[in-house]
């Protein structure tokens, strides 16, 4: 499948996306960390969730990401936190370097994931914490986007390795203690937002769905906030934790 070029996203994608308080809450309550500890945030974007995690702990935070248009705008919002341009599958940085790595709504971009997980192992200290925030097949067929473009289900099924795939790499990639944590966010409405956000076709996969796939599914969601419909969406993620 065609990768996506962040270089061009990166203009934009502060327009769709914010940082999550939410899914940061539940990363750092899944681990101690001391002003000492180390923190690799990878694919780390335009650094949303990675300032938010920064203003929550007082760990040394770095910013990893391959595409430079996204670390620049990252650069834009704090001149405290490093930002390094690289890939996953090859980090510029020593062995047992970070007592956590992180990444949120990362891992299905990832060309080589072994690749990129035997690095993530080399670079943390023994014992060291990995947390990958993503999807599960399930969840993504119960997203809002899924119930109006269902074919956009179908194209992330494809992107997204499920659970049991990540844990069988992690496995692979000489992690113990593979724990995946489903979670449902708290319900939000969706209003007027989400509809001018999914008419600019501003979610990735509904630029990989038919164009008579996305008129369909456009003419039936304007009819539900026509007709009243009150659309309540609780995004559920999956924190896939695992042990050095
Ligand atoms: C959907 S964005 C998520 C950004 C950020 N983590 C967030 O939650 O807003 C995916 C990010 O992964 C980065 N990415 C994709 N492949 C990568 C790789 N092989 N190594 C490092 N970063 C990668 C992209 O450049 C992009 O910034």
């Amino acid at each position: 499948m065609k990768t996506i070029d962040y270089d061009s996203v990166s203009k934009v994608y502060d327009e769709v996306r914010t940082g999550d308080p939410e899914m940061v809450q539940h990363i750092l309550e899944g681990i101690t960390l001391t002003h000492d500890s180390k923190v690799l945030d990878v694919g780390c974007g335009t650094g949303n969730n990675t300032l938010l995690l920064q203003a929550a702990t007082s760990s040394k935070l770095i910013g990893l990401d391959i595409s430079r248009g996204m670390l620049q705008k990252a650069r834009q919002k704090t001149d405290l936190i490093q930002l390094v341009q690289s890939p996953a599958e090859s980090i510029p940085f020593a062995d047992q370097s970070f007592r956590l790595v992180y990444m949120t709504e990362v891992l299905h971009h990832i060309r080589d994931i072994r690749a990129a997980l035997r690095e993530l192992h080399r670079i943390l200290e023994p014992e060291g914490s990995i947390c990958i925030v993503t999807q599960s097949h399930r969840q993504i067929e119960e997203r809002m986007t899924s119930r109006f473009f269902p074919a956009s289900a179908k194209v992330d099924k494809e992107r997204y390795p499920d659970i049991n795939v990540i844990e069988g790499v992690l496995t692979a990639s000489g992690f113990s203690d593979v724990q995946p944590v489903s979670l449902s966010f708290r319900p939000v409405r969706l209003g007027n937002d989400y509809l001018l956000t999914v008419t600019g076709r501003g979610y990735s996969m509904l630029h990989k769905i038919s164009k008579n796939d996305f008129e369909w599914g456009l003419k039936r969601l304007r009819a539900a906030y026509d007709a009243g419909e009150e659309l309540i969406y609780s995004a559920g993620y999956t924190f896939v934790w695992a042990k050095k």
